[in-house]
């Protein structure tokens, strides 16, 4: 096993480590007048994360003034205001709660014109190059072994893209948009390679559902096929679990 585990008895103790460190990372970067970049992710692993984060601010005083976000992903096409967005997560969660500016936070937008979104893509890849990489990136993860959007086949050097959502993902994602034919088939997300420049990434993952992927994930062979497998190269990852997500290993 390559990758470093932290196994938690519940996914409550485990975010809180997890916000513990996000916030030391923010008042590391204030203390040196740097600016903190952070990788964001949505879906319902990282939810307490934010949760604890929000109230660390409110309660402890953690200023988000320093902090440039970058979210993995959105659906395409998506609207902002649509419930499913990511954009509306990630307001709900974190962003309408914190003292962030709003010029700081960056997520793919799922409107822009389909002759405009490979320009697009590329630029969002450079705005992250922009203010110095990613200090740290979150990351769930899904069925397919998808970190982001990054579906089977996704190629190690990958960089922001479209991409088309693999079966299992929009099966999965089919409670939230009310039926499988309502999910997008398709979405924006950063790419294999933008999250592994990352210099720490997080996985968070909870749950019996999620123990047979991160098993794949951890102990399997590197390979497109369970893109998150590419993890196991980075320097500097941990996967946060609770027990019965690593109950396969
Ligand atoms: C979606 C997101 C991923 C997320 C995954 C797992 O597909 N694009 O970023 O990691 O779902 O979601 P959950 O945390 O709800 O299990």
């Amino acid at each position: 096993e390559k990758i470093h585990n932290e196994i938690f008895k519940n996914s409550v103790e485990a975010s809180k480590i997890v916000a513990e460190e996000i916030a030391t990372l923010i008042r590391t970067k204030q203390e040196k007048n740097e600016n903190c970049v952070l990788g964001l992710a949505t879906g319902s692993s990282p939810i307490k994360v934010y949760e604890e984060l929000v109230r660390m601010h409110k309660e402890e005083g953690l200023s988000f003034k320093n902090v440039i976000t970058f979210n993995l992903d959105e659906y395409y096409p998506m609207n902002k205001e649509s419930k499913q967005s990511y954009h509306y997560f990630m307001h709900q969660h974190l962003f309408n709660h914190i003292d962030i500016h709003p010029d700081n936070v960056h997520i793919p937008n799922g409107t822009v014109a389909i002759d405009e979104l490979n320009q697009y893509c590329i630029d969002y890849e450079m705005n992250i190059k922009n203010v110095g990489g990613l200090d740290f990136q979150l990351l769930g993860i899904g069925r397919t072994g998808h970190v982001g959007f990054n579906e089977p086949g996704s190629h190690i050097n990958s960089g922001t893209r479209i991409i088309t959502l693999d079966h299992i993902t929009r099966v999965d994602a089919s409670s939230d948009f009310n039926g499988i034919n309502n999910v997008p088939k398709r979405a924006i997300t950063m790419g294999v390679s933008t999250i592994m420049r990352s210099k720490r990434i997080v996985l968070l993952a909870w749950g019996q559902n999620k123990a047979d992927v991160i098993k794949r994930t951890i102990q399997g062979e590197i390979s497109s096929e369970v893109p998150a497998t590419f993890l196991q190269n980075h320097p500097n990852a941990t996967f946060v679990l609770d027990q019965s997500a690593a109950s396969g290993l």
